[in-house]
């Protein structure tokens, strides 16, 4: 049998592709999940995606709650874990800064007391615009410093669950350094359905868009030909964060998960659209008019479309160089983003439904 390990988030969409391959590669886990009723539902998920549901036990808690809402046995029982992998958030767009702060970053920050309080190996789950330096100095981030941002001025202009997800990853490293404890962070994009057969859940960011396309609710490209939405296929996300957590050299790193395979935005249009058999948009949109538009009131809802989605949408190129080594020494092969994109489209789109 291979160490234990205790997932937060693990009932959503990357968690329950991490447990699918955690368990096929035998580690029994704990998961912290605030419905503990659901397990019997997640251990067949978890089958249906190639996993072994019996390996799964559940934890009851809440990364709100003080203490994380565990039971003094339960609490005893995370100490069984080699690794813990923190990827419990609460994601919404216009979620209020109170309620990012509590569950996004003090639940992270306890996660984290709690990792190095059992000697266990922290896998910390970003995001990817933590590598866009540009992005994260616009927004007000001392990155040199971070002790010395103003937070609420960076929630300002970010929003809730951008701006938590971003203060929960400096205050993790710093609480981890203070602790001496082992951390690896791993930064996703945003995430492409599964390579092969496009799972997705309806909740995830590209769910919404292939289904604005569906629909015909997307006439313009939003931003120019040179903006894309960096991607990253969930298999092939799951997959390098159970390799991560068990490498030894990479105790105290980070791997950007993204494809720079990835096409521009007009180009990933073009081949949902094609999945969808409708017809792609192909005229372009400043993204400086889209966002003036969304001001007006009701815009939102008519289009479905969110101000803080668009800040994902960009011209910046990033270094992957780490991941790509990182991937080709533990042999992970990566996936066709062009199919998995055609096969995300038919899984989310009308006929998947
Ligand atoms: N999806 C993306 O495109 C993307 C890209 C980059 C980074 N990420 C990061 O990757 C991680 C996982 O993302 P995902 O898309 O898999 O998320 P998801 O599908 O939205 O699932 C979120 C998970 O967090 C749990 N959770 C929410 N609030 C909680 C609370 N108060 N206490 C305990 N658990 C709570 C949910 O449990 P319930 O079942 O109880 O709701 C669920 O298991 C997140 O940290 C996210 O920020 C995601």
């Amino acid at each position: 049998m291979n160490p234990t390990c205790l997932v937060t988030g693990a009932s959503g969409f990357i968690g329950r592709h991490l447990l699918a391959t955690l368990t096929a590669h035998g580690h029994p886990v704990l998961a912290l999940l605030r419905r503990p009723e659901t397990l019997p539902a997640l251990r067949e998920q978890v089958d249906a995606l190639g996993g072994h549901g019996e390996l799964l036990h559940a934890l009851a808690g809440d990364l709100a709650s003080s203490g994380l809402g565990l039971s003094d046995s339960d609490r005893r029982r995370t100490g069984q874990a080699a690794v813990v992998f923190h990827l419990g958030a609460q994601f919404a767009w216009r979620l209020p800064v109170d309620r990012a702060r509590a569950v996004n970053v003090h639940g992270a920050r306890q996660i984290a007391e709690l990792a190095a309080a059992s000697g266990s190996r922290l896998l910390m789950v970003g995001g990817f615009m933590l590598h866009n330096s540009t992005h994260l100095r616009r927004l007000g981030i001392d990155t040199e410093h971070p002790a010395r941002t103003d937070w609420a001025g960076v929630y300002r202009r970010s929003g809730g669950y951008e701006g938590s997800k971003l203060e929960a990853h400096f205050l993790v490293n710093r609480r981890m350094r203070e602790l001496a404890g082992a951390l690896t962070c791993v930064h996703p994009a945003t995430l492409c359905g599964h390579s092969r057969t496009g799972h997705m859940l309806p909740a995830q960011p590209l769910a919404g868009l292939i289904d604005n396309l569906a629909r015909g609710r997307l006439r313009a490209i939003p931003g120019t030909p040179a903006h894309w939405l960096p991607l990253v296929c969930v298999d092939f996300l799951a997959e390098l964060l159970r390799l991560a957590a068990f490498d030894p050299a990479l105790v105290g790193g980070e791997l950007l998960v993204l494809d720079d395979a990835t096409p521009n935005l007009a180009g990933l249009l073009e081949r949902l659209a094609r999945a969808l058999a409708v017809a792609p948009p192909r005229r372009y949109l400043p993204l400086g008019v889209l966002h003036a538009i969304l001001q007006v009131p009701g815009a939102t809802q008519l289009l479905r479309t969110e101000p803080e989605s668009l800040h994902f949408i960009q011209t910046q190129r990033f270094d992957t160089s780490v991941t790509r080594a990182f991937a080709a020494r533990q042999g992970v092969p990566w996936p066709d983003i062009g199919a998995a994109l055609e096969a995300t489209a038919r899984f989310v789109g009308p006929a998947g439904r």
